[in-house]
């Protein structure tokens, strides 16, 4: 037995992990030299070889611009990168805030990340964003577009210029242990952003941020969050959906397990009032305590800003069989549960069971238009369904 063992291991050895160090390829640490072509000639030969790769980049800080790591031509599917060190944007704004993302994985297979820090390095962008004055749109800081396999496993995002991590086009990804950071009052600094994507996890996460901590656009499905801490922010949101005609709708989404602390929303659809094919089915939110929310539970499809661009004002969407259960804590506003409804597609299917929330010590209100579901358990504010 032991000989086998021995014979095993010295087999895992020798068909051994090939490692490309960032700093053979010219990196440097000193957070000042750019090492964007180092880390793109480093992915280069970890995507050249056939056999399971690791990309090492140890501790210091390493100052990159756009890096696009593209997937179309990389034989290797089993690609680990293990991030010691920070990874830093340019501190002007402009040289990463006019393209769609900063660090941006594209038809990927098999790659993981573990660890490391990525700061944007966002701030000033967001001041002038706040000032109104004529600014680039901002990067999402790590996104992977049409790519499956995908884990991230303890990845620290601070400071994000727009998103922080975008899941689009993807099947399968991991994300867990993510510590995911900016200010609360930083404008579009989504957490983690999920769309067109089926099988994502995200796992044991921390996200304070100015915007949505998870949100969940257009043709999402099979979504489970577990183990989440959201504050500063806006909550978990599905939407918004219903701006496009013909849209992909979102399905099969599992929130177990959260805590919302002085969040602007708890866990939110919304959707345009805006003629749309959209859907949302089957979403459960389980286990989930509010402090100090100020909308715990709500679903809003007349959301139309500056009531612009919302012919007839009514949303398209069509929400069904959403589920919250164990949902419990404090509102920061008298109306804690708010089903604001479609009038030509009214809400299906909800369920309140044992939902408890309070406001100020006093009871706290629920409202409905055109909401149709049922109640079980303790339920306070009583349920208007
Ligand atoms: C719903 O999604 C979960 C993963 O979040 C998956 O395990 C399950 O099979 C899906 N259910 C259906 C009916 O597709």
């Amino acid at each position: 037995m032991i000989q086998i063992l021995i014979i095993l291991t010295l087999f895992y050895c020798s068909s051994a992990i090939s490692t490309y160090n960032v700093q053979s390829f010219g990196a440097k640490s000193d957070g000042k030299s750019d090492s964007t072509k180092a880390f793109l000639n480093a992915w280069g030969a970890a995507c050249a070889a056939t056999s399971p790769a690791t990309i090492y980049v140890p501790q210091g800080r390493y100052l990159l611009q756009n890096a696009y790591f593209e997937g179309k031509s990389c034989k290797n599917t089993a690609i680990t990168m293990r991030i010691d060190g920070t990874l830093v944007a340019p501190s002007d704004y402009n040289i990463i805030g006019k393209s769609g993302s900063w660090l941006r994985f594209e038809r990927v297979t098999g790659v993981s990340i573990y660890g490391g820090t990525i700061d944007a390095q966002g701030t000033q962008l967001w001041a002038c964003k706040k000032a109104g004055k004529a600014c680039p749109q901002g990067a999402t800081s790590l996104a992977f577009y049409n790519s499956n396999n995908i884990v991230i496993s303890g990845l620290t995002s601070s400071n994000s210029q727009m998103f922080h991590v975008l899941i689009y086009g993807c099947k399968n990804a991991y994300l867990v242990n993510m510590k995911i950071s900016a200010d609360g009052n930083s404008p579009n600094t989504d957490g983690i952003h999920v769309q067109h994507s089926t099988g994502v996890t995200i796992m044991n996460s921390h996200i304070g941020t100015g915007d949505d901590c998870v949100s969940i656009g257009p043709g999402a499905s099979n979504l489970w969050i577990e183990n989440l801490a959201c504050g500063p922010g806006h909550g978990v949101s599905i939407g918004s959906l219903g701006w496009d005609l013909q849209e992909a709708g979102v399905q099969n989404i599992t929130v177990k397990t959260a805590t919302f602390s002085g969040t602007q929303n708890g866990v939110r659809v919304k959707t345009w009032a805006r003629p749309s094919n959209g859907f949302v089915r089957n979403v459960l939110f389980q286990h989930v305590v509010m402090s100090n929310v100020q909308n715990p539970i709500i679903i809003d499809q007349n959301y139309c800003p500056h009531n612009e661009n919302c012919p007839n004002q009514a949303s398209g969407v069509k929400i069904s069989d959403v589920t919250y259960q164990d949902i419990h804590g404090t509102s920061a506003m008298q109306v804690a549960v708010k089903f604001d409804c479609s009038k030509t597609r009214p809400c299906t299917g909800i369920t309140l069971d044992q939902v408890n929330l309070a406001y100020k010590g006093k009871p706290a209100i629920a409202t409905c238009a055109n909401a149709g579901g049922t109640a079980a358990g303790v339920v306070e504010p009583s349920s208007c369904l």
